[in-house]
């Protein structure tokens, strides 16, 4: 058994990553295999998805009491006319009283139909994707101090690149956010002021166990799609879920567990996300968890123990991609995102491929990664980007790819 040490130091040699056995995906609790697609969906997919619920993303929310949704700009033309926009505020209430909202975001085509979806979230605020002043400053929960709001008035359009709008519109899909700080703000004591509350008391500085940030801002975007299901002018059936880096990670839990999505794009989500937590090459779960601690509450208080020594784990992260089956799922990465391990995640896409076998669906082929820019696959896809740890339009245009293949666009 190999265990962590400190001081702690990434690796980024092939060479140096300890050896490590990956528990077979098909390999059920009493020990017998799967070996057909129903046995897959009624025993190893519940079991499966009660460790990853267990051990790492926490329980699943349910839905609040009451949801009403609030229009907060009617929908206008934008994007020199070729989109509509809209604002909407949902609020979440509960017969006990208490409350929460979140602000969406979102751009259709202006064109008539009904139209696909990608539904997911943003770091900062809503304001970040366009310099439109129309767009309503969103993300202010994260820090109320007057220096944060007034810093984050100025990031309007600062991640343009990471919304190609015109071209997710002119390709003929819908995409609606919102900012994950207003769902559950990116911060250690994050909770108190987290959805969460609607459901269970989270006392001044608890981390309440069971949960994690990343189990709440999924149940947001989950939230976020059924609004978007509402409007006559969506295709509710043809939901992706996007995400990028922690959001990524957020991302295939959502596509996970709320299976009205029908294509999950996974983006430089790296450890606790696609990427295999047994092999050890650039952040661990130990630096996430403990070392540099940036991630403890992205997850469950439950998973600490496991990782001083990864191979303890009951699953690994090929198994939480298998999940996804027998929907489809595009794993992103970036040559210059070492940190992400590019190559621990096509590993893990490579490896859930046997579940997706079972439902007729193709796996990856190669145990190689591809060149970069060149992505590769089908149900199972994978792309890794020329540069930065970034989601940029070539990670769109070849989620879109994927989409159109899928709704036969
Ligand atoms: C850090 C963290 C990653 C995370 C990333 C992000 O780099 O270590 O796990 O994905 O932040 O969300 O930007």
């Amino acid at each position: 058994m190999y265990v962590e040490k400190i001081p702690w130091t990434a690796n980024y040699e092939e060479t140096e990553i300890p050896a490590y056995t990956l528990p077979d995906a098909l390999l059920c609790q009493d020990g017998t295999t799967v070996k057909n697609a129903e046995e897959w969906q009624n025993k190893r997919r519940p079991e499966l998805l009660e460790i990853f619920k267990k051990e790492m993303y926490g329980q699943i929310l349910p839905m609040p009491d009451h949801v009403e949704y609030e229009v907060l700009t009617d929908s206008k033309p934008a994007l020199d006319g070729i989109a509509m926009m809209r604002q909407t505020r949902i609020h979440f209430k509960m017969d006990n009283g208490k409350s929460h909202d979140v602000d969406v975001l979102m751009f259709t085509p202006a064109k008539e139909g009904k139209h696909p979806v990608f539904v997911g979230l943003t770091f900062v605020g809503n304001h970040v994707c366009s310099t439109d002043p129309e767009i309503i400053i969103t993300g202010r929960r994260m820090d109320a101090s007057e220096e944060y709001q007034k810093d984050l008035e100025s990031k309007r359009g600062f991640q343009e690149r990471r919304f190609p709008l015109k071209e997710i519109i002119s390709r003929g899909y819908a995409i609606a956010f919102a900012c994950y700080n207003d769902i559950f703000p990116d911060r250690p004591s994050g909770w108190k002021e987290s959805a969460l509350n609607l459901f269970i008391p989270i006392g001044e500085l608890a981390s309440p166990s069971g949960y994690s940030s990343i189990g709440v801002w999924s149940w947001g975007i989950s939230r976020i799609l059924d609004y978007v299901s509402t409007l006559p002018e969506i295709d509710a059936e043809k939901a992706c879920v996007f995400g990028h880096s922690r959001l990524g990670k957020t991302s295939l839990w959502t596509g996970v567990i709320d299976e009205r999505f029908k294509l999950v794009c996974v983006n430089d989500s790296g450890c606790g996300g696609a990427a295999l937590s047994r092999r050890l090459y650039g952040e661990t779960l130990f630096s996430m968890m403990h070392y540099t601690g940036i991630g403890k509450y992205w997850f469950t208080a439950t998973l600490r123990p496991y990782v001083y020594a990864t191979d303890t784990l009951p699953m690994d992260q090929h198994e939480l991609i298998a999940l996804v089956a027998p929907r489809a799922v595009a794993v992103h990465s970036a040559t210059e995102d070492q940190w992400a391990d590019p190559t621990g995640e096509y590993l893990s896409a490579y490896y859930a491929g046997k579940v997706f076998s079972l439902f007729g669906k193709e796996p990856l082929k190669s145990l190689t990664p591809p060149p970069p820019d060149t992505p590769v696959g089908t149900d199972v896809s994978y792309f890794e980007r020329t540069g930065k740890h970034d989601i940029l339009l070539s990670d769109w245009t070849h989620y879109m790819d994927m989409a159109d293949r899928i709704f036969k666009k």
